[in-house]
């Protein structure tokens, strides 16, 4: 923990801490301090590693043990409904006390003053982008996800008959602009099918899209970029972006990720990964308000990524020089991408300030840390889900660690046919919430799948900093519980 961890006799004001002058605190948002503190130390003195491959359920469940104090620290930090199990992060985050008492006060404030909104927000990027591993230009602030994809695909110069290799699983977040591209600019898209379950490797991806990118350039196609998702909404699968930036990269692509649920789940550092865009929630797992989303752009030339930047314009800005900006050749940036991208006429800038807030705690307690908790909640409901279910009812990988994310998709049914019936299916989703006194939140989703003629329908689970063992535990038997039920 760094030097802005504030201990229980530390006083008032904190010399040189990131969240500045406290004096006018609420005491809500002293004791957040006083718990991250609290926290970091129990943190230190048992450190949670990351789990191996193939982990037993039990081992798992010690290691998270381990830390539980910790996380039930950080638990009480929101202000989520302690009569539900909320399972669903996938879909919708929960603001952390700390974002809602500043959201307040700005609100407050900026109605008291009749404030305005026409700002880059660079003092607000240049405090989230290290955390992502980018300089302040290279982080833009969009409205959510879907809007980063619109700023992403729509921005950029295609030509008649340009080709996108993407998979069958996206989310209509990046599908649709790709689809106004589409008819738009007369684009092609190309879609790799996705396999489902638990026997596949990072490898499979790499070939998937090397060859679907061989074959299209043996008809003649003229291949301009891939598109994915990291990871898919639909089974949590991990699309494994270093790998898949290496075929991006040998086959000179523009590279757009859709990862709407990496900011606040997992710890990338995307200077490193060198993808042209990855648009990601602000208001997901990174637990921002709504209508906030992180959008980070390649803006220099890093080792990382040697190609050149991709021609692009904004297409939604009130910010635009009078002679078009040049994108650089270099390592140095020639322009604020990201201050072009987030200037849009006047912004509700409490948003940003709570988004911030989420950011600096998610820093504060490590975002490795994080996603190694994220992830090993994760592997245990796997584990638990093979014992019970059997490794076959999972739709998303469980052993190879480049493709596993936070989020479970499985087929919970007694009779394993009934994943077909979405009726079904939806009825076992709200019977977790309206017949367990935990009130299980969790959702269903669409899957297509190679060699069925109809989508499945497995149910999703979502697992992160806010849950601890137990609570997969009770969700398992509930399920198992309901499954039988629902024979
Ligand atoms: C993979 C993926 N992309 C895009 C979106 C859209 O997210 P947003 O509401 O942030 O636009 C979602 C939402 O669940 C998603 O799962």
């Amino acid at each position: 923990m760094s030097k802005d961890v504030v201990t229980e006799d530390s006083g008032n004001a904190i010399a040189g801490s990131s969240y500045g002058d406290t004096r006018h605190w609420t005491p809500s948002r002293r004791d957040f301090l006083r718990m991250l503190g609290a926290g970091a130390a129990v943190a230190a003195a048992s450190p949670l590693s990351a789990f191996a491959n193939n982990t037993s359920a039990v081992a798992l469940r010690s290691r998270l043990l381990q830390d539980d104090r910790f996380w039930a620290s950080i638990n009480s930090m929101f202000v989520l409904d302690p009569n539900r199990t909320f399972m669903n992060i996938g879909t919708a985050g929960s603001m952390p006390k700390i974002s809602l008492d500043i959201f307040d006060e700005e609100n407050r404030t900026k109605a008291r003053n009749s404030g305005s909104g026409y700002t880059n927000l660079l003092a607000d990027r240049t405090k989230v982008a290290p955390g992502f591993g980018v300089d302040p230009d290279e982080l833009a602030f969009s409205a959510n996800t879907s809007s980063g994809m619109c700023h992403a695909i729509l921005g950029l110069d295609w030509k008649a008959g340009d080709v996108v290799v993407t998979t069958n699983h996206e989310h209509p977040g990046g599908d649709v602009p790709l689809r106004i591209a589409e008819h738009r600019y007369g684009i092609e898209v190309s879609r790799v099918p996705m396999p489902v379950g638990n026997d596949q490797t990072a490898e499979t991806y790499v070939n998937l899209f090397q060859q679907r990118i061989n074959q299209l350039r043996a008809s003649g196609k003229r291949v301009k970029a891939m598109m994915w998702s990291s990871p898919t909404y639909k089974t949590g699968t991990m699309l494994p972006i270093a790998e898949l930036m290496e075929v991006a990269k040998q086959n000179e692509l523009i590279s757009i990720v859709d990862g709407a649920h990496l900011p606040g789940m997992m710890a990338y550092d995307y200077a490193k990964l060198g993808m042209d865009f990855m648009s990601g929630a602000g208001h997901k797992w990174q637990c921002g308000p709504g209508s906030t989303g992180i959008l980070v752009v390649r803006n220099k030339i890093r080792a990382s990524n040697p190609l050149p930047l991709p021609k692009w314009y904004p297409i939604h800005t009130s910010s635009y020089p009078t002679t078009p900006p040049v994108r650089t050749t270099t390592g140095t940036a020639t322009y604020d991408i990201g201050s072009i991208i987030t200037s849009c006429g006047s912004l509700h800038t409490p948003m940003f300030s709570a988004l911030v807030k989420a950011c600096e705690m998610w820093d504060q307690i490590g975002r490795k840390k994080i996603e190694t908790y994220d992830l090993t909640l994760s592997q245990y409901l796997k584990e638990k889900i093979a014992e019970r279910w059997g490794v076959e009812r999972l739709y998303s990988p469980k052993d190879d660690p480049r493709l596993v994310s936070a989020i479970t998709s499985f087929n919970p049914f007694h009779n394993a046919i009934d994943v077909l019936n979405s009726t079904k299916s939806g009825t076992f989703v709200s019977r977790m919430l309206s017949d367990y006194n935990r009130g299980f939140v969790i959702r269903n989703v669409n899957v297509p799948v190679i060699n069925s003629q109809a989508d499945h329908w497995p149910v999703r689970i979502s697992t992160h900093l806010w849950h601890n063992a137990s609570d997969v535990d009770r969700l398992v038997d509930a399920m198992w519980d309901l499954s039988k039920k629902l024979a």
